[in-house]
């Protein structure tokens, strides 16, 4: 990426079920550990705040020592710490916050504050610490998915990101753990999905397309209904057996890469983009990848490898060695915010 910030950044991640952090350097990966909390929270069909809070709490310090071990690093050579403010789970957003500010605190190391979302549209021009990462045309297309984001982004450098459009009720990866739960698949959704439909047909079930054609700003909640309509008046209520299961999830998937790829391609040529980004955990759905680079035809589009898809604390020492640079710093007063305002 242009003038890539030449420092050594520890990102520290706890926005929703992941516990990260992460040692990056000229946009090279040089350590990332996650830690999941999905077998905490599968048994309850989703992610419960307070059981989240207590295990960030007990795995940040080890995943920060294990991030730094890793990169062959001593905590005081770092220049500088990142650490996602929002959005998120106000409850587990505080655990990494609280750590990093009292970590920068006795090292004596500047601290910024990063938008998780932001960071995840940047996560495509990082590379493994021995490549050297993509670097972006601008302007730039972006959009993420996530669990609770759906967000188009006009981007002309590092820092200058414009909200053209989101999502109006569900974000893409909802409607697809939604669905999921509704078919008794399990939490989180969108992989389990993703697996069923590769054997299913795309068009036994008619779906809309929500808002396609109409904007930048997505709905999804109208296909979670769908299927809930579906599921009860053909299928009596019960997971159906046979092929009729994995049509079900290839025609739902259908209708959500149809949307994700039109849309993209309908902004990136409304702004006149140089290049595209996909990113977020929905953007490690190879048939949503398929789709969209079918989309965009010959313009450039630059995806993260599934593991950067979704959340880790790379992406944030990624932006945040931005911030850093341009002199933000995170006054130690500054709160978790669960909802980023717009813009
Ligand atoms: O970005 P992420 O890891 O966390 C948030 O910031 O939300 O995204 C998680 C979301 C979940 O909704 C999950 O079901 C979805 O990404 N996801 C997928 C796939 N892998 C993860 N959705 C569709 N297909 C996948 N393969
Ligand atoms: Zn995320």
């Amino acid at each position: 990426m242009n003038n890539l910030p030449d420092n050594l950044i520890l990102g520290l991640e706890s926005s929703c079920d992941e516990t990260a952090a992460a040692v990056v350097s000229r946009g090279r990966v040089l350590s990332s550990v996650i830690r999941s909390q999905i077998d905490l929270h599968g048994p309850y069909g989703g992610v419960v705040p307070e059981v989240a809070s207590r295990a960030h709490l007990e795995a940040i310090s080890l995943v920060t020592e294990e991030a730094l071990c890793q990169a062959g690093l001593k905590k005081n050579q770092l220049d500088g710490l990142a650490v996602t403010q929002g959005p998120g789970l106000v409850g587990a957003l505080l655990v990494a916050l609280n750590f990093a500010k009292g970590a920068a605190l006795a090292l004596d190391k500047p601290l910024v504050g990063v938008n998780h979302v932001k960071a995840h549209a940047l996560a495509a021009f990082m590379a493994p610490k021995d490549e050297t990462p993509p670097e972006p045309l601008y302007p730039l297309a972006a959009l993420v998915v996530s669990g609770g984001h759906t967000n188009l982004y006009r981007i002309d450098g590092p820092l200058e990101f414009t909200l053209w459009g989101r999502t109006r009720d569900d974000a893409a990866g909802e409607a697809f753990d939604k669905t999921a739960k509704l078919l008794g698949l399990g939490y989180p959704g969108g992989r389990a999905i993703e697996e069923l439909a590769r054997s299913g047909d795309p068009e036994a079930f008619k779906f809309s397309r929500p808002m396609l054609g109409q904007g930048f700003d997505f709905s999804f909640s109208g296909l979670k209904t769908q299927v809930l309509n579906i599921f009860q008046k053909v299928f009596a209520g019960r997971p159906p057996e046979g092929p009729a299961l994995p049509d079900l999830a290839a025609s739902f998937q259908a209708a959500v890469c149809d949307v994700l790829a039109g849309k993209l391609s309908a902004f990136a040529e409304a702004i006149c983009a140089r290049s595209v980004v996909l990113s977020g955990g929905v953007a490690a759905n190879q048939a949503v990848r398929k789709a969209v680079a079918q989309a965009l035809g010959s313009r450039p589009l630059f995806l993260p490898p599934p593991a950067w898809c979704a959340d880790n604390g790379a992406m944030i020492a990624h932006l945040g060695a931005y911030q850093l640079n341009a002199g933000e710093r995170l006054p130690l007063a500054a709160e978790a915010l669960a909802r980023w305002p717009l813009n």
